[in-house]
């Protein structure tokens, strides 16, 4: 697939842009790569030997891809598989000819500055993309027919659509593919990260030519990094993903941060370092950035986090209610799970609580809870009910408030359920999916299924008993015929299968999915 890449470039030879295309042309020799920026200055310096960022390891791989050549050995920690390297021919090169560069490009990347705006609307808070604006004028007077365009500079969600309707205004005779390809690396270790990233993220329009554009991208990045690190996803997806790593990462510091000054103020020897040891050896937690300082600094962290709360901050967020029109008067409310997670009974501070405090107010007819977990004594002041059937029954909209696997399974034990007609098929089921069954996929039990008949075991031999949750995994096609219009589900802990919940009628929210 990569073959037919030969050229690409890049847009903005900054802290991203040199980097990045330095490596990428280091480990695909075949592709020819051009950093273009129009500060002169900045170009005649990636030509030097005195490059205009400092980071460990890149004047060598700039070496060794732009002129060609290998000075002595590598003795660098971490470049070990760089030592067998032989002369070869270069393939990088950093130019002020920014239109012949894009014209010739088979992907070209916008590596360009997105500070954030300090005029105006948003101001002190979104993201400034008038540089990526003007780079995307360019490409749109320029770029051969079917170039991939990259958006690697740190954007706010959306702006790839934006490149794209840019692209369309400009030329609207051809279409161009864009794809979200954040850069995760950090300053001080920008070749390291980059010879050996956490993983790579792609994003790109889920149609066959934005798939066939990401995947063109995945082989340029799979000559050095391992398949299983390279994740593609939507664009949106992709573009928000950037700035909550940045977001998460921040979050980190500052919270070890204010641990320190409990520290301090504890005394008799407490220490910052001891707790940051203790509580990063917990693999949830890890290690990493839990190193205390007086607060973080540099050209990300910040910038990422205001164009995220801006982004939060102007989105109109939906809750039940309104997609109810506003009202439960008169409506039934069914609500699956009540204890405060699943495989406990302990309904102390659950969420559930509140959510149906909330939905309470709005005085609908009737609010029916089912949990498997929880006894009905446990709950009052509102109906419970011994089974999802009698919950769901006439509702207008089902919560599922607790991740009860068997709010998930339809399929699977809808398959069990007919197969334990057949007696002997039945056994056999349960002997192989033991107490997972709602997470099995269904077309691996079926395959169990048919194979295990066929291979005609003696399975009452081994039987296992009834998993005891199977009576009340939720049959949703059952669900969907005796609910009432508009057949709401809203799944608060992501259990249900939504595009299977759709096919049989049902609208759907689940938790962070943007439709
Ligand atoms: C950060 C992210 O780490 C990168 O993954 C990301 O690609 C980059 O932003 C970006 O968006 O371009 P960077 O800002 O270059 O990278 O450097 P970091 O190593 O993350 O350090 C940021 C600040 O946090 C520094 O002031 C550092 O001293 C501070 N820090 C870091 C701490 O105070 N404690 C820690 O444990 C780690």
């Amino acid at each position: 697939n990569v073959g037919h890449v030969k050229n690409v470039c890049f847009v903005g030879a900054g802290f991203v842009g040199g980097p990045t295309a330095a490596v990428i042309a280091y480990h695909n020799p075949q592709i020819q790569v051009t950093v273009v920026d129009l500060n002169e200055e900045r170009i005649s310096a990636w030509n030097s030997s005195h490059l205009p960022i400092h980071e460990d390891g890149l004047l060598k791989v700039v070496r060794i891809a732009r002129d060609g050549t290998l000075d002595t050995i590598f003795s660098l920690p971490g470049f070990a598989d760089c030592i067998h390297l032989k002369a070869r021919q270069p393939n990088l090169m950093f130019s002020t000819a920014v239109v012949e560069a894009i014209s010739i490009s088979d992907i070209i990347f916008i590596c360009v500055n997105t500070p954030t705006k300090t005029q105006g609307l948003g101001s002190g808070a979104m993201a400034d993309i008038s540089a990526i604006e003007g780079a995307t004028r360019s490409i749109a007077k320029h770029a051969r027919p079917g170039a991939i365009i990259v958006e690697k500079s740190t954007v706010s969600c959306g702006t790839a659509r934006m490149i794209q309707e840019i692209l369309e205004y400009h030329r609207p005779e051809t279409s161009f593919e864009i794809l979200s390809n954040p850069e995760f690396l950090a300053e001080g270790t920008a070749v390291q990260d980059l010879m050996h990233p956490d993983r790579i993220l792609i994003g790109s329009a889920q149609t066959t030519p934005g798939l066939r554009a990401a995947s063109t991208l995945q082989e340029v990045y799979a000559a050095w990094v391992p398949r299983d690190r390279i994740v593609t996803v939507n664009t949106f997806s992709s573009e928000l993903s950037k700035l909550v790593a940045n977001a998460m990462l921040a979050q980190r510091i500052s919270s070890i941060n204010s641990i320190s000054a409990i520290c301090e103020g504890v005394g008799h020897g407490a220490d910052i370092g001891d707790v940051s040891l203790a509580t990063g050896k917990d693999k949830r937690l890890g290690a990493k950035f839990l190193q205390a300082g007086v607060g973080f600094g540099g050209s990300c962290f910040e910038k990422d986090i205001r164009n995220l709360a801006y982004l939060a901050a102007t989105l109109h967020l939906d809750v039940v209610v309104s997609d109810l029109n506003g009202s439960l008067r008169g409506k039934k409310i069914s609500v699956l799970g009540f204890a405060f997670k699943d495989g406990t009974n302990d309904t102390r501070n659950s969420i559930a609580v509140h959510i149906i405090k909330d939905l309470a107010n709005e005085m609908p007819r009737e609010i029916a809870i089912f949990d498997p977990g929880c006894s009905p004594t446990q709950l009052d002041r509102v109906k419970i009910c011994g089974s999802w059937r009698g919950a769901a029954q006439a509702s207008s909209a089902v919560c599922v408030l607790t991740p009860w696997k068997q709010f998930r399974g339809c399929r699977a034990a809808v398959l069990v359920k007919s197969l334990n007609k057949e007696p002997d098929v039945s056994a056999t089921v349960f002997k192989f999916v033991g107490k997972d069954l709602p997470e099995m996929d269904i077309l691996e039990l079926e395959t169990i299924v048919r194979r295990s008949a066929s291979e005609s075991e003696d399975p009452l031999g081994r039987l296992k008993p009834l998993p005891s949750h199977l009576g009340d995994v939720v049959d949703w096609a059952e669900v969907a015929e005796t609910m009432q219009e508009p057949r709401w589900v809203f799944d608060g802990r992501n259990v249900v299968d939504i595009s299977e919940l759709q096919t049989l009628g049902f609208r759907v929210k689940g938790i962070g999915k943007g439709f």
